[in-house]
């Protein structure tokens, strides 16, 4: 499994308990966010995880590779001319059959989620410049296939989470 941009590594973490005999690669751009992942591993088997600074514009792992690849709140973060590229290298690297499952800010469907939205409109860096997206059609354009998306909302704000399956 391969959870691309892992920051403080609590989702990571978890990945590597439920796949303790498997191979689970974590990567993230950041290196202070990769030590404090490191950190919360420390506990886990060291031959279940790895670790390395990388960027998701170019993953540093063969075409076919993975079952599973985990990506949360990192794309709402890039320009939207970028979305095509990250998306196409999570393709590239997930094996035919294996399933991507990707977690986004998204413009919600509450009255209360529009609060969010002004927020990322008005005073960005209060969100670390994230803002809703929308990534179901960048999904289907690069070729994953099965799209299904649900949307959630943690303390009022508003996510999908996306599930895909490279055909
Ligand atoms: C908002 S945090 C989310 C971290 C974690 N996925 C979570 O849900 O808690 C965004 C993370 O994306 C990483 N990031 C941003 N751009 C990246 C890129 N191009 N490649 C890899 N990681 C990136 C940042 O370093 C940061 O750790």
């Amino acid at each position: 499994m391969l959870e691309v941009a892992v920051g403080t590594g609590l989702l990571f973490r978890e990945m590597v308990k439920r796949n303790p005999d498997g191979l689970n690669e974590g990567i993230d751009l950041s290196p202070a966010m990769l030590a404090k992942c490191e950190k919360l591993l420390a506990s886990q088997p060291a031959q279940a995880w790895h670790l390395q600074q990388a960027s998701a514009f170019e993953l540093p792992f063969p075409a076919n590779h993975f079952d599973l690849l985990i990506n949360n709140y990192m794309i709402d973060l890039l320009p939207e001319a970028d979305f095509e590229r990250v998306l196409g290298e999570f393709h590239r690297v997930l094996k035919p059959g294996g399933r991507a499952v990707i977690t986004y800010f998204a413009t919600g469907t509450r009255w209360y989620h529009f609060f969010w939205q002004k927020l990322a409109q008005y005073v960005p860096a209060l969100l670390t410049n994230c803002r809703p997206i929308d990534l179901k059609p960048y999904v289907a354009l690069v070729g994953f296939e099965q799209i299904q998306t649900w949307e959630i909302s943690q303390n009022s704000f508003p996510s999908v989470v996306l599930k895909c399956v490279k055909g």
